[in-house]
């Protein structure tokens, strides 16, 4: 691609086309055509060129989003048309009263269709084009005057400097376009572990962080922030012939701005009911916060004939729900000792409504995590609910509680008062004991809920035992009588029969089910499946050395020096024997031998965790298909499944070019 044989205003034309496309591409539609290196050599030779020749850069160039000089003020600019505002209802009764009114004052022969779109829980703005170009965008204001922020908007990548026109279009004289500006979840997060860091005071939720970045007096800072917009309607309108809404969103679509997807046209209100309903479960899985869903009258004509009562209009309302963050006071930092020996901290809060859901304790990952976020006993914090169903504390609100000191993980474990331990390079903090009561308990509880999957015998189960002190190993559960269970509360002759059979029928399940479940340190579902593959029986398994645990598929020297090691411990041996002895599983059978599918002969890695499946499920489904599952990444490795905090394989799997699978391409290959 050379540039020399052409004229620069050329060249720059093709370029700004160029770049302005893949822009749209990546920032609009979410969809790229070509890497980001290719996008960055796009856009680094047209500032060169721009460079070269300044006349070329124009203020419509999107080389030109960041740069204005920071301003003192924001003056007030005027709507051509006001921005109202919308009145809300909060219950499926709301609802179907303004729809009552609505089909009363259009007469009730006439046909109603309704748009429902997410509520944005956002910043209000509008956008001015003069002839296709943004010229100017302010904040709502009092609807009717808003303040003049045109250089912070410019610098939010899916707002288009130029409406895209098809070939031969002439672009509307003037044009306001609405919308509403947004702080994805994820860049809220990172930014307030930013602001924190450096002792700022952090925003309280996404809505504020939007509107407080778009109030910077330094474009800059704005850029940082990674903004982004869905635009949901028109304001003043010259040169545009439209008779809906639903056409409107795509005509603003197909002239490159960025509306959402989850738009949709109804015939009835009964269906928007169900949307409505539908969206107060499903918004978690958003990466923005909406609270609530906005109901247009589809037609302009009736909406212009419904009008509107105080800047309300009566064509629309808000169906909002409680929001998904909130604040609340940490009482205390929590320790519980997992299975594995790790301290798990967790926050125990003053009882807080999160979106409809009243929250008293949230996770808190580990010291490391909760310093750098800087959370504090006594302090403010910000709670979230988002992807999945355990709440997190994202930050604490600053100032700290007075007197409030950085948090510190116990010297010794909370349960057996042995000293805590912290391996070089690893977050977690260990309690070392093997005899750690809540070691025993928790392994317990893994045995019979993830390892052996026993029906009827949970968590409560065990923990009960356990406190009667009838349960200390796996090897007393098979010890149990019925006679035992029916002289405690709750427990019948059937009940307690049931139980018992079903503990029974766990001596059949398969040699890595058992693997799984003597909680071998780094022995996961996947490990402890290749290992009873690779040896077939425990003692061939008891009798390898580190080397030879070394050669089994995905296990590097420091997972097999640990599984020899357990293995070498006499105590472990003791209960491997004794759990043969009872008539447990411990050779390979069917189950080990890998099934034959369409993706036989690959290997895939998971990293992170899954929304919709556990790791052993996830693990389960690959090789239903045929796969393997390895523990690391390799340049053999077909794909690397990504969740939610993934570890160091995806690092490694970039640097080594292995393809990357979200949970949906992974659902589409297992279910495919
Ligand atoms: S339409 C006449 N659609 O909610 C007002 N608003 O009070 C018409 N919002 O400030 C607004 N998402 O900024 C509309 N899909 C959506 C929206 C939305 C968020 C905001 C809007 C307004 C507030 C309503």
């Amino acid at each position: 691609m050379s540039s020399s044989a052409v004229a620069p205003q050329e060249r720059a034309a093709e370029l700004r086309r160029l770049v302005e496309h893949h822009s749209h591409r990546y920032y609009v539609l979410d969809d790229p055509e070509v890497s980001d290196a290719e996008f960055d050599r796009l856009f680094d030779e047209l500032v060169e060129l721009e460079r070269q020749h300044p006349a070329l850069a124009t203020a419509d160039s999107p080389t030109q989003r960041i740069g204005a000089p920071p301003t003192e003020s924001f003056p007030k600019v005027p709507h051509l048309a006001p921005m109202g505002s919308l009145e809300k209802v909060t219950d499926e009764a709301g609802l179907l009263k303004w729809a009552a009114d609505v089909r009363k004052r259009l007469g009730t022969e006439e046909p109603v269709s309704y748009v429902t779109e997410p509520k944005i829980d956002g910043s209000a703005i509008s956008l001015l084009y003069d002839e296709g170009v943004f010229v100017r965008g302010a904040t709502r204001g009092d609807g009717t005057r808003g303040e003049d922020v045109t250089p912070n908007l410019r610098t939010i990548k899916a707002i288009p400097l130029r409406m895209r026109l098809s070939d031969g279009e002439e672009a509307p004289r003037l044009l306001e376009v609405r919308g509403e500006v947004y702080l994805p979840l994820s860049a809220f997060n990172r930014l307030n572990e930013r602001l924190v860091a450096v002792g700022k005071k952090n925003a309280p939720n996404p809505r504020n962080a939007a509107a407080g970045s778009l109030r910077q007096k330094d474009s800059r800072i704005t850029a940082s922030r990674e903004l982004s917009i869905w635009v949901h309607g028109l304001g003043h309108v010259d040169g545009v012939e439209l008779e809906s809404h639903a056409e409107a969103i795509e005509w603003l679509r197909e002239h490159g701005f960025r509306a959402n997807p989850f738009t949709e046209r109804h015939d009835s209100v009964e269906s928007v009911a169900r949307v409505c309903r539908e969206w107060e479960k499903r918004r978690v899985e958003l990466d923005y916060e909406i609270d609530g869903i906005v109901i247009k009258v589809d037609s302009l004509e009736q909406q212009r004939r419904l009008g509107a009562l105080h800047g309300r209009p009566r064509w629309a309302r808000a169906y909002k729900w409680a929001p998904m963050t909130a604040q609340t006071k940490l009482l205390r930092i929590n320790i519980r000792v997992g299975r594995t020996g790790n301290l798990n901290p967790w926050a125990q809060l003053e009882p807080v409504e999160v979106g409809g859901v009243t929250v008293s304790t949230a996770t808190l990952h580990n010291e490391e995590d909760i310093n750098r976020k800087d959370i504090r006993k006594g302090d403010t914090v910000i709670v979230q609910r988002a992807g999945d169903v355990i709440p997190q504390v994202v930050g604490p609100v600053l100032p700290h509680s007075k007197g409030s000191r950085r948090f510190r993980m116990p010297a010794n474990c909370p349960l057996c008062d042995t000293e805590i331990v912290k391996p070089e390079g690893e977050a977690m903090h260990r309690c070392p004991n093997r005899a750690c009561p809540s070691r025993g308990l928790e392994t317990l509880i893994h045995w019979v809920m993830a390892a052996m999957d026993i029906e009827g015998v949970g968590e409560q189960f065990v923990r009960r035992f356990w406190n009667e002190g009838l349960l200390r190993s796996m090897p007393d559960l098979y010890r149990l009588t019925s006679e035992q269970l029916m002289e405690h509360e709750g427990f019948g002759e059937i009940s307690a029969r049931k139980a018992i059979e079903s503990i029974e029928r766990s001596k059949e399940q398969p040699f890595m089910r058992v693997l799984f479940g003597l909680n071998i340190p780094q022995v996961g579902w996947v490990t402890a499946q290749n290992l009873a593959r690779h040896f077939g029986t425990v003692e061939r398994l008891m009798d390898a050395s580190q080397e030879d645990i070394q050669a089994v598929e995905g296990i590097g020297p420091d997972r097999a020096e640990a599984i020899a090691e357990w293995f070498s411990d006499e105590e472990n041996r003791g209960l491997v024997d004794e759990l043969a002895a009872l008539g447990l599983t411990f050779e390979a059978g069917e189950a080990e031998r890998p099934p034959e599918g369409p993706l036989t002969g690959k290997t895939y890695v998971l990293t992170g965790t899954l929304e919709r499946w556990t790791r052993e499920e996830a693990a389960a489904a690959l090789e239903a298909k045929g796969a393997k599952v390895g523990n690391s990444v390799s340049g053999k490795t077909a794909g690397v499944v990504v969740g939610e905090e993934p570890g160091l394989k995806l690092q490694k799997a970039e640097r080594v070019g292995v393809p990357l699978l979200t949970e949906k391409e992974f659902e589409a290959l297992v279910r495919g």
